[in-house]
């Protein structure tokens, strides 16, 4: 049998700007730049199959074993159709290529953390969907590029084509062409970064973010502040803090940036509630952890849901995990190594 395939990962982004709220919902242009880390794939990714032959009838794809209608999501189709036209126009070029365009796709993707719970599924979903089609059909196009068709798929997405820490310039142009995502620095630049995951529940989000965005974008008074004023003004703040490694910056504009999204969503008419009293203990245990060391060394985080990202650096590791091992010893998901974190924790913690 005639058959095509490719396999890839991508990672989960995490963003510390929020992106939250659309100009054209069709393709996905924010109303604001957004900017996030991207976490290792060791720990949360989307593994992505595609294939595609000309035996196979109609594109098919499956999200954890499960098989989604493609038919009708316009995200899934928008990428698809994007990808086979850059195939077709290399076919064109290269007369001997196989017609990979004039096939139908077979995709098959798994993420190894919970979907649709607010920690960015979608994102490094449609970013492995993009890639691994994008491989198949061996297109030239940099990941800068290819970040115009995922950000259409979600676009949070677009920022995950890439490693390290990544800005999403909301751009201008009606068409979407300057609507792309870009790395501010490699992963390597900062290398010290570490993310604490807390999944505080693992359950579907009550408000899925497209239509969260619309209410608000429709409803909140406080959410063209954010947009017209406040975010552009931490764009430039978080991108410097980053440059120079400045963790009290980027902890301060993190925490801020997360608080005034889940602000903005609670404006919303009617109000949106993504974070629980368990987010909120977080909260609380995050800003304690600051003051009990006289700095801060913790940032919390939180997407559309409930569930927590901390970030810190590598030399307070055994603070942060060690404090948040005291507080949650019972709650399965530690690795072996920071089980004698609790133990080795400085008093005063
Ligand atoms: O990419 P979407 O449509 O799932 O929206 C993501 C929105 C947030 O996760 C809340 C913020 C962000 O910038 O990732």
């Amino acid at each position: 049998m005639e058959l095509y395939q490719a396999t890839t990962t991508a990672p989960v982004n995490i963003a510390v700007i929020k992106y939250w709220g659309k100009r054209d919902a069709k393709l996905n242009l924010p109303t604001n730049s957004s900017l996030s880390v991207t976490l290792s794939q060791d720990d949360l990714r989307a593994l992505t199959t595609a294939s595609c032959s000309p035996t196979f009838t109609e594109d098919r794809l499956w999200l954890n074993g499960v098989e989604e209608s493609v038919a009708t999501s316009s995200r899934l189709t928008a990428c698809i159709d994007n990808l086979r036209q850059l195939r077709a126009e290399l076919e064109q070029e290269n007369p001997s290529a196989p017609r990979l365009s004039t096939f139908k796709l077979h995709i098959c993707s798994e993420n190894n953390f919970p979907t649709a719970a607010g920690l960015a599924s979608s994102a490094a979903g449609f970013a492995a969907l993009v890639r691994a089609i994008a491989d198949l059909y061996q297109l030239p196009q940099s990941a800068k590029d290819l970040s115009r068709i995922a950000r259409q798929g979600s676009g949070s997405a677009c920022r995950s084509l890439m490693g390290g820490y990544v800005s999403w310039e909301m751009g201008e142009a009606d068409d979407g062409n300057d609507s792309l995502a870009e790395q501010v620095a490699p992963q390597s630049h900062w290398p010290e970064m570490r993310a604490a995951v807390l999944v505080v529940s693992a359950e579907r989000k009550t408000v899925p973010s497209t239509a969260g965005m619309q209410a608000t974008v429709a409803t909140s008074a406080l959410f063209r502040h954010r947009a017209d004023v406040v975010v552009p003004e931490r764009m430039s703040a978080m991108k410097r803090a980053i440059k120079e490694k400045d963790f009290e910056a980027f902890a301060d504009l993190t925490m801020k940036d997360s608080n005034q999204f889940h602000a903005v969503c609670l404006d919303t008419s009617p109000p949106i509630f993504y974070l629980n009293d368990t987010s909120r203990a977080c909260i609380r245990f995050v800003e304690e952890l600051n003051r009990s060391a006289g700095k801060v060394i913790a940032a919390y985080t939180y997407d559309a849901g409930p569930n927590c990202v901390i970030y810190y650096t590598v030399e307070n590791e055994e603070i942060v995990l060690g404090a948040l091992k005291k507080c949650l010893a019972n709650i399965d998901g530690w690795r072996e190594r920071d089980a004698a974190l609790a133990a080795s924790l400085p008093e005063g913690f």
